[in-house]
């Protein structure tokens, strides 16, 4: 796993051995705002609770925990991470500083892991280590599902009908799964699991992606 620069300047993570990123090659930070938070959590109301696949860098949490801050929403955000990311990697990534908030950065890496950890006011953090594959998701749990793992073409065992069946189940009415990807194989399988799906444009340019949602 190496540091990578994307097009604006910011870095993300790159493992030579998929030949994949962790973040859009043309912005991390646009993308992560953009999918994440613009067509995921703005798309919905109030207190909620999010379940993310992949907290990696913690880029989505960092600002999903500035964006409950500022929006006076609470936010219960559960993470799934099997592979952490080098706490060197995580040192020299700057997304804090990037964001003036390296304390914020700071403590949602330091949050221990298993644990329900209060950030602060707005934003309650659990990261734990089970795969989706095999972790027991409640029923009508989640309010907004970041579903953030690596593209289908490099994991297509987490892009499988099986996993949005369950999804969908863990999935709160009128809640919603928002990804990247606009892949044919995402929208058919994603509908085969009772979401309804839409394709806003996507992040830098791209031009599509996908939210689904439970109705
Ligand atoms: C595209 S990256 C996520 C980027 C992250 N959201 C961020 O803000 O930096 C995909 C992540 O999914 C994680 N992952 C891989 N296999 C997984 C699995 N079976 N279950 C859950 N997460 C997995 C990877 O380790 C990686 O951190």
């Amino acid at each position: 796993m190496e540091l990578q620069k994307t097009t604006t300047g910011e870095y993300t993570l790159y493992i030579p051995s998929m030949d994949e990123t962790y973040h859009s090659r043309n912005g991390a930070i646009s993308e992560s705002q953009h999918v994440f938070l613009q067509e995921g959590m703005d798309r919905t109301t109030g207190n909620i609770k999010i379940l993310e696949i992949g907290f990696g860098t913690g880029l989505n949490a960092l600002l999903t925990a500035q964006h409950a801050v500022e929006t006076q929403r609470k936010v219960y955000f559960h993470s799934l991470e099997p592979f952490q990311v080098p706490f060197d990697l995580i040192e020299k990534i700057g997304y804090g500083e990037l964001v003036n908030d390296p304390k914020l950065f700071a403590d949602l890496h330091n949050a221990e892991w298993e644990n329900k950890v209060k950030i602060n006011d707005y934003f309650t953090l659990i990261k734990t280590t089970q795969k989706l594959e095999y972790i027991h998701l409640q029923n009508d749990e989640y309010d907004v599902i970041y579903f953030d793992a690596f593209a289908p073409k490099k994991q297509p065992e987490l892009w499988s009908e099986d996993i949005f069946r369950k999804l969908y189940k863990t999935t709160r009415k009128n809640g919603i799964l928002t990804t990247y990807s606009a892949a044919g194989q995402l929208k058919r399988d994603l509908k085969s699991a009772g979401y309804t799906i839409e394709n806003p444009p996507g992040a830098n340019g791209k031009r599509e992606m996908t939210v689904a949602i439970k109705g």
